[in-house]
């Protein structure tokens, strides 16, 4: 495969272009294409089979325009496909999982938060990924259950955003947790609302 062949890239939507925009930084001279799968989103709420069809799609058609890699830059693919993807195929798959290790051997409080998709948290790999490292730090998981609907329309800075945010956060903030970890590629469009609202200066 040509080394100018371009790295693929995908989510179910708009959020996997946090990823893209740091892949865009930190490898400047590589050509991208992004894949956003709006038409099946939210995977959040699919079963595990529907994910992996779903990522089998988008992976075909990234290695029908030629890509040398695939960025899967999606938590919810990520935590149920990618070991299907990388024994299916030949080309190296990049995944993102949610950030529980650097936020867990910083915590003060030893409580942590994790917003992610259902998906993401029922997962066998965040669950493999994550009870060791946590062991004795007090995990608060939730669903951010309607948020990416909204950040696939555009719904930033609305009431029913804000509304949502803080039912997920005041749990949270109650847990004393010192690190939220934004396990959904979608959820950093929402780290201005959250600084906004929930940050302590
Ligand atoms: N952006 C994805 C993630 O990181 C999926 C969100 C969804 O489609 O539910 O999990």
């Amino acid at each position: 495969m040509n080394k100018n062949n371009p790295i693929g890239i995908f989510d179910s939507g708009v959020g996997g272009t946090s990823i893209w925009k740091e892949i865009n930084s930190l490898l400047p001279n590589e050509n991208t294409i992004y894949l956003a799968d709006s038409l099946n989103a939210p995977y959040g709420y699919k079963s595990v089979d529907e994910i992996i069809s779903l990522s089998i799609k988008n992976t075909e058609l990234l290695l029908q325009l030629g890509c040398k890699a695939v960025v899967v830059a999606c938590n919810t693919a990520t935590t149920n496909a990618i070991s299907v993807l990388r024994k299916k195929y030949n080309v190296p798959f990049i995944g993102i999982e949610p950030a529980i290790k650097p936020a867990a051997l910083n915590t003060q409080t030893f409580s942590i938060g994790v917003l992610a998709t259902k998906g993401t948290l029922s997962s066998n790999l965040f669950s493999a990924s994550t009870n060791e490292i946590t062991k004795n730090i007090r995990l608060t998981e939730i669903v951010g259950e309607g948020l990416v609907p909204l950040i696939e329309n555009g719904k930033l800075e609305t009431a029913e955003t804000i509304l949502l945010l803080k039912k997920f956060i005041q749990p949270m903030i109650d847990a004393q947790i010192d690190h939220l970890v934004l396990g959904c590629s979608h959820y950093p469009y929402l780290i201005p609302q959250i600084k906004k609202y929930y940050q302590k200066e």
